[in-house]
């Protein structure tokens, strides 16, 4: 195998190739979404679940299926960018999809953004120079901000509506990555956008946007779609079409035949499923340091032991791109000899060695850890807890 499939973010909005050829699963959730499609009235639909669980990437891949089969409705999609606010980041996104609309293009050129011509014509940074005076990226912020982004933004979706009147989708992503006090502020902000004449596919974070929401905002959404683990046949799935997505020729997406997991055998594939634990962007970092270190050892099968020596050599790569603090560090350590925290069994002597009052001091430090994958949430209803992930720490764990 010479190129390496896995990635940590979904590839984007204007091109789905790597996305198409490796999604899997989901297919009930996807119909949950495409069959609210059917409606002519504009609809409000929540994707909400834990960090690296796949939100961003069943976003795009449900926008990337009703865009081809829905023409006649217009599709935009942004990334929330971190110091922008709901309708600002949701005009620009609109605007950037309307590129003969004079009125857009204004707009977006008082905000010091590129146009969406711009952006297509002038694909070099220098050029780009010369009209904006300025070194400036597609994704960079606006400069001049806009005084009234909501008024603006309703103008702006009832012009798109003139020209697409089965309706205008605007899918805003990444939520999750906001803390949830922001995420309640922009929310709250967002309401009168949120009702307003547009469709919206949101993102976020089940304690960020959804806490709140599902229990004073019932009835904003429509739809609202918890996303959970992937169970280990789909996983399983899931490995089968990332290797074939980087092979050249031979390919097999049969997982029925052992050649469709190659470089792993059928064995050490279920093992790796297991350990990425249905979690998409686990699997997919472990999937890269995995195939790294078996580059490096020269091997061209991953045997057991290949994928022991992959798996040791993940947790402390994790643990440094996490570069975690002294509590933080000591945080993890503690979750690693006791297997797992909770608010219902935590004692008090673990609370102060941890330097903290109470368990929800913790929380965020939790939430830290699982966001670099040293740790993961249990879901309970009663309870609050988190466990270490299974990775082999130093010593060597049976393959079985
Ligand atoms: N169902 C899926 N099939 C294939 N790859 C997936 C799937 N869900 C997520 N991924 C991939 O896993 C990684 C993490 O998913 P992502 O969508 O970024 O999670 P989230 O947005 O919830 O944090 C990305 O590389 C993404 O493309
Ligand atoms: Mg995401």
């Amino acid at each position: 195998m010479s190129a390496i499939p896995f990635t940590e973010s979904p590839t984007g909005f204007d091109d789905t190739t790597q996305l198409d050829r490796t999604f899997t699963g989901r297919e009930n959730e996807l119909s949950q979404v495409f069959n609210l499609f059917q409606s002519l009235e504009r609809r409000r639909i929540l994707i909400y679940g834990r960090i690296g669980i796949g939100k961003s990437a069943f976003l795009l891949e449900a926008l990337a299926t009703l865009r081809r089969n829905l023409p006649r409705k217009l599709f935009t999609y942004t990334a929330l960018p971190a110091e922008l606010d709901l309708a600002t980041a949701a005009l620009i996104a609109l605007a950037q999809e309307l590129p003969d609309d004079d009125w857009a293009q204004n707009t977006l050129h008082q905000m010091g953004i590129p146009t969406a011509k711009a952006i297509k014509e002038r694909t070099t940074e220098a050029s780009a120079n010369v009209v904006f005076g300025a070194k400036m990226s597609e994704k960079s912020a606006p400069q001049g901000k806009l005084q009234y982004p909501t008024a603006a933004l309703d103008t702006l979706i009832d012009r798109a509506l003139k020209k697409y009147p089965e309706g205008v989708v605007i899918a805003i992503d990444d939520l999750d990555k906001q803390n949830p006090a922001r995420v309640r502020q922009l929310m709250h902000d967002a309401q009168g956008i949120l009702k307003g004449r547009a469709w919206f596919m949101l993102t976020g974070h089940p304690t960020g946007i959804t806490a709140d929401l599902l229990t004073t905002e019932r009835g904003l959404f429509d739809l609202q779609i918890e996303l959970k683990e992937l169970d280990q046949k789909t996983t399983y799935q899931m490995l089968v079409n990332y290797l074939d997505s980087v092979r050249i020729k031979d390919h097999c997406t049969d997982p029925s035949d052992p050649r469709s997991v190659l470089p792993f055998s059928p064995e050490t594939a279920r093992h790796f499923c297991q350990v990425s634990q249905g979690k998409p962007r686990l699997f997919n970092r472990l999937g890269t340091i995995v195939l790294n270190r078996a580059a490096e050892l020269q091997a061209d099968k991953i045997t057991p032991e290949v994928l022991q020596a992959g798996l040791k050599s993940a947790a402390p790569k994790l643990q440094e791109r996490a570069a975690l603090n002294f509590q933080e560090e000591r945080v993890r350590s503690r979750l690693q000899e006791r297997g797992s925290l909770s608010d219902e069994t935590i004692e008090i002597e673990d609370l102060e060695q941890l330097g903290v009052r109470s368990f929800s001091e913790l929380v965020p430090i939790l939430e830290k850890l699982e966001e670099a994958d040293l740790a993961h949430q249990i879901l309970r209803s009663d309870a609050q807890e988190f466990a270490a992930i299974d990775l082999p720490f130093g010593e060597f764990i049976d393959t079985e």
